[in-house]
C-alpha cells in the first residue's frame, strides 16, 4: 500500500512537487489554557509531518490548574477543529507512554527561549533513553514566541483582553471563567 501523504508537500529547486510521507508527531503539553503560540508549532508540525495528535498530559510540577484536563481537550479541540490531520486527547502518565499509545514516529517540542531549551533537552534525551523515541524541536515563531499559558491565565484573571494571545473559544472559556470582580 503506498503511504499517505501531506497535504501541502514543499517544492523543489526545479520546481517539481516533493511528496513527503505522512509522519504522525506527538506534541505534548498542559495547555493551560492553548494559546497562539501553541498553534503556530501545530501548524510547522502539520507542514513538516502531516499528522499531529496534540497531548494534554500533567506536568506534574504543576499539576493543578486553571482548567481540567477534559476541558483543555474540549478548548484544544475547538481551537484546532479546522486542521483535519490535528486531533487532541488527554494522557495519564508519561509523554512515553502516550507517544507509544498513539504510534507516534517523533515528539514535537516548541522552543521559545534558552530556558526552554535547557529543560527540553534534558527531557528529550531522558524520553530517548526510555523508549528511543526522538524529539523534534521546533522555533516558536518570533512574534509569538512571548506567549504563555501562565501569563494568559494571569492577564485575563485581572480583567485585561487576551483576544490576541489565544484562540476565540479560549478567549470566550476565559471570559466566563473570569466574568466579574477581579480573580487574582
Ligand atoms: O506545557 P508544559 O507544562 O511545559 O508541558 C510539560 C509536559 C506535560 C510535556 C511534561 O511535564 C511531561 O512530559 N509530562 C508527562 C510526564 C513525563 O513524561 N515525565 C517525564 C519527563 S522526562
Amino acid at each position: 500500500m503506498m503511504p499517505a501523504t501531506q497535504a501541502s508537500s514543499p517544492t523543489a529547486n526545479d520546481g517539481s512537487t516533493v511528496v513527503l510521507p505522512m509522519t504522525k508527531v506527538l506534541i505534548p503539553g498542559s495547555f493551560d489554557p492553548l494559546h497562539l503560540g501553541h498553534i503556530d508549532v501545530v501548524d510547522q508540525a502539520v507542514e513538516l509531518f502531516g499528522d499531529v495528535v496534540l497531548g494534554v498530559l500533567v506536568n506534574f510540577e504543576k499539576p493543578s490548574g486553571l482548567f481540567s484536563p477534559d476541558q483543555r481537550v474540549q478548548l484544544a479541540r475547538a481551537s484546532l477543529s479546522d486542521r483535519p490531520t490535528v486531533t487532541v486527547q488527554a494522557f495519564g502518565g508519561l509523554a512515553v507512554q502516550a507517544a507509544a499509545e498513539v504510534d507516534a514516529d517523533f515528539i514535537v517540542k516548541g522552543l521559545r527561549t534558552p530556558n526552554d531549551f535547557d529543560i527540553e533537552q534534558q527531557m528529550a534525551h531522558m524520553n530517548h533513553s526510555v523508549t528511543g523515541i526522538r524529539t523534534v524541536f521546533l522555533p516558536c515563531r518570533s512574534d509569538l514566541g512571548f506567549i504563555s499559558s501562565r501569563f494568559v491565565r494571569e492577564i485575563s484573571a485581572n480583567g485585561e483582553a487576551i483576544d490576541h494571545l489565544v484562540a476565540a473559544p479560549v478567549a470566550a472559556a476565559l471570559a466566563d471563567r473570569f466574568a466579574g470582580p477581579s480573580h487574582e
